[in-house]
């Protein structure tokens, strides 16, 4: 039996009536998700959704809700850690979180990122830093931004034994020379993106995420391809669609980008609840009589 074969034999998601129609998302499943399973959700046309976390706690909410693929990605730059962006993350944050995430789950595939820095010198950097994230942190998959320019290193990591998503179109660690704008637009930079998806789907990536690029265009990568495309504001075609948690739950301030479903505010939660919490200390309300031991 082929790896592929037993994948399908045997979802993840467990045996229930909702995985005879999506073997990834919502099931209990007792083993981790696999590339393997990826790769066979996309032979099966199977949609599934993916989100980013960066600690255990949030992660743990995420894989109880069936969530099959968590991201830690370096979004934990302006998201957890408070920087302006993802550039200046570090290897060590990013094995950190990584870990912690890793223990908060027992079946998505964790993904951690490689942050700027740690494998543009080449293969064997990458290769050093995504063997961090793997032994360290325990990931089942590291992702990393470029497409033609970044083939040599998921060639050398895939070899490895290391899965690799790629990342393609927006890639915000380019944010200097690039800035935030939608890719591939117009005929030759919709060219360079299908380069790119070719390129690493040949350097053997089981998976690419397209950032801000055209639906029409994801679409054409999605039909294109063989491994699964992963749509973050890139349109509804995607195989994939990921969001990062802290917009797609309100906990972000400011304005969102126009490919953002915001389904909850957590930020005017919190900011109630830590409200009530201080009118009740300075009021004298809290503790109550229940709240106190004897
Ligand atoms: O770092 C990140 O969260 C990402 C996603 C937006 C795909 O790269």
């Amino acid at each position: 039996m082929t790896q592929l074969q037993a994948a399908h034999q045997t979802p993840a998601g467990g045996t229930g009536a909702t995985h005879a129609t999506n073997a990834l998302y919502g099931g209990k499943g007792t083993r981790r998700i696999t590339v393997r399973d990826i790769a066979t959700a996309k032979e099966r046309g199977e949609k599934w959704p993916m989100l980013t976390a960066y600690d255990a706690m949030t992660a743990s909410v995420f894989d109880e809700a069936g969530i099959p693929v968590i991201l830690v990605g370096d979004s934990a730059g302006n998201c957890h850690l408070g920087y302006e962006s993802t550039v200046p993350v570090t290897l060590d944050e990013m094995t950190m979180l990584s870990a912690a995430v890793v223990r908060g789950t027992g079946r998505a595939l964790v993904v951690g990122d490689l942050p700027f820095g740690s494998y543009q010198e080449g293969p064997v950097q990458a290769l050093r830093s995504a063997t961090r994230l793997v032994k360290e942190a325990g990931v089942g998959a590291v992702k990393l931004e470029g497409g033609e320019r970044s083939h040599r290193q998921i060639e050398l990591l895939v070899e490895s034994g290391i899965p690799v998503m790629a990342h393609i179109g927006l890639t915000p660690q380019s944010v200097n020379s690039m800035g935030y704008r939608v890719q591939g637009r117009g005929e030759e930079a919709a060219q360079q993106l299908l380069r790119d998806a070719k390129a690493v789907q040949d350097a053997g990536a089981f998976a690419v995420v397209l950032e801000l690029v055209p639906a029409e265009l994801a679409a054409e990568v999605t039909r294109m391809l063989q491994i699964a495309t992963v749509g973050i504001g890139a349109g509804p075609e995607t195989d994939a669609q990921v969001l990062v948690w802290t917009d797609m739950l309100g906990l972000t301030g400011g304005r969102m980008p126009k490919f953002v479903k915001q389904y909850a505010n957590l930020r005017e939660v919190m900011g109630n609840a830590a409200k009530a919490f201080a009118e009740d200390v300075t009021g004298g309300t809290f503790p109550a009589e229940e709240h106190s031991v004897h």
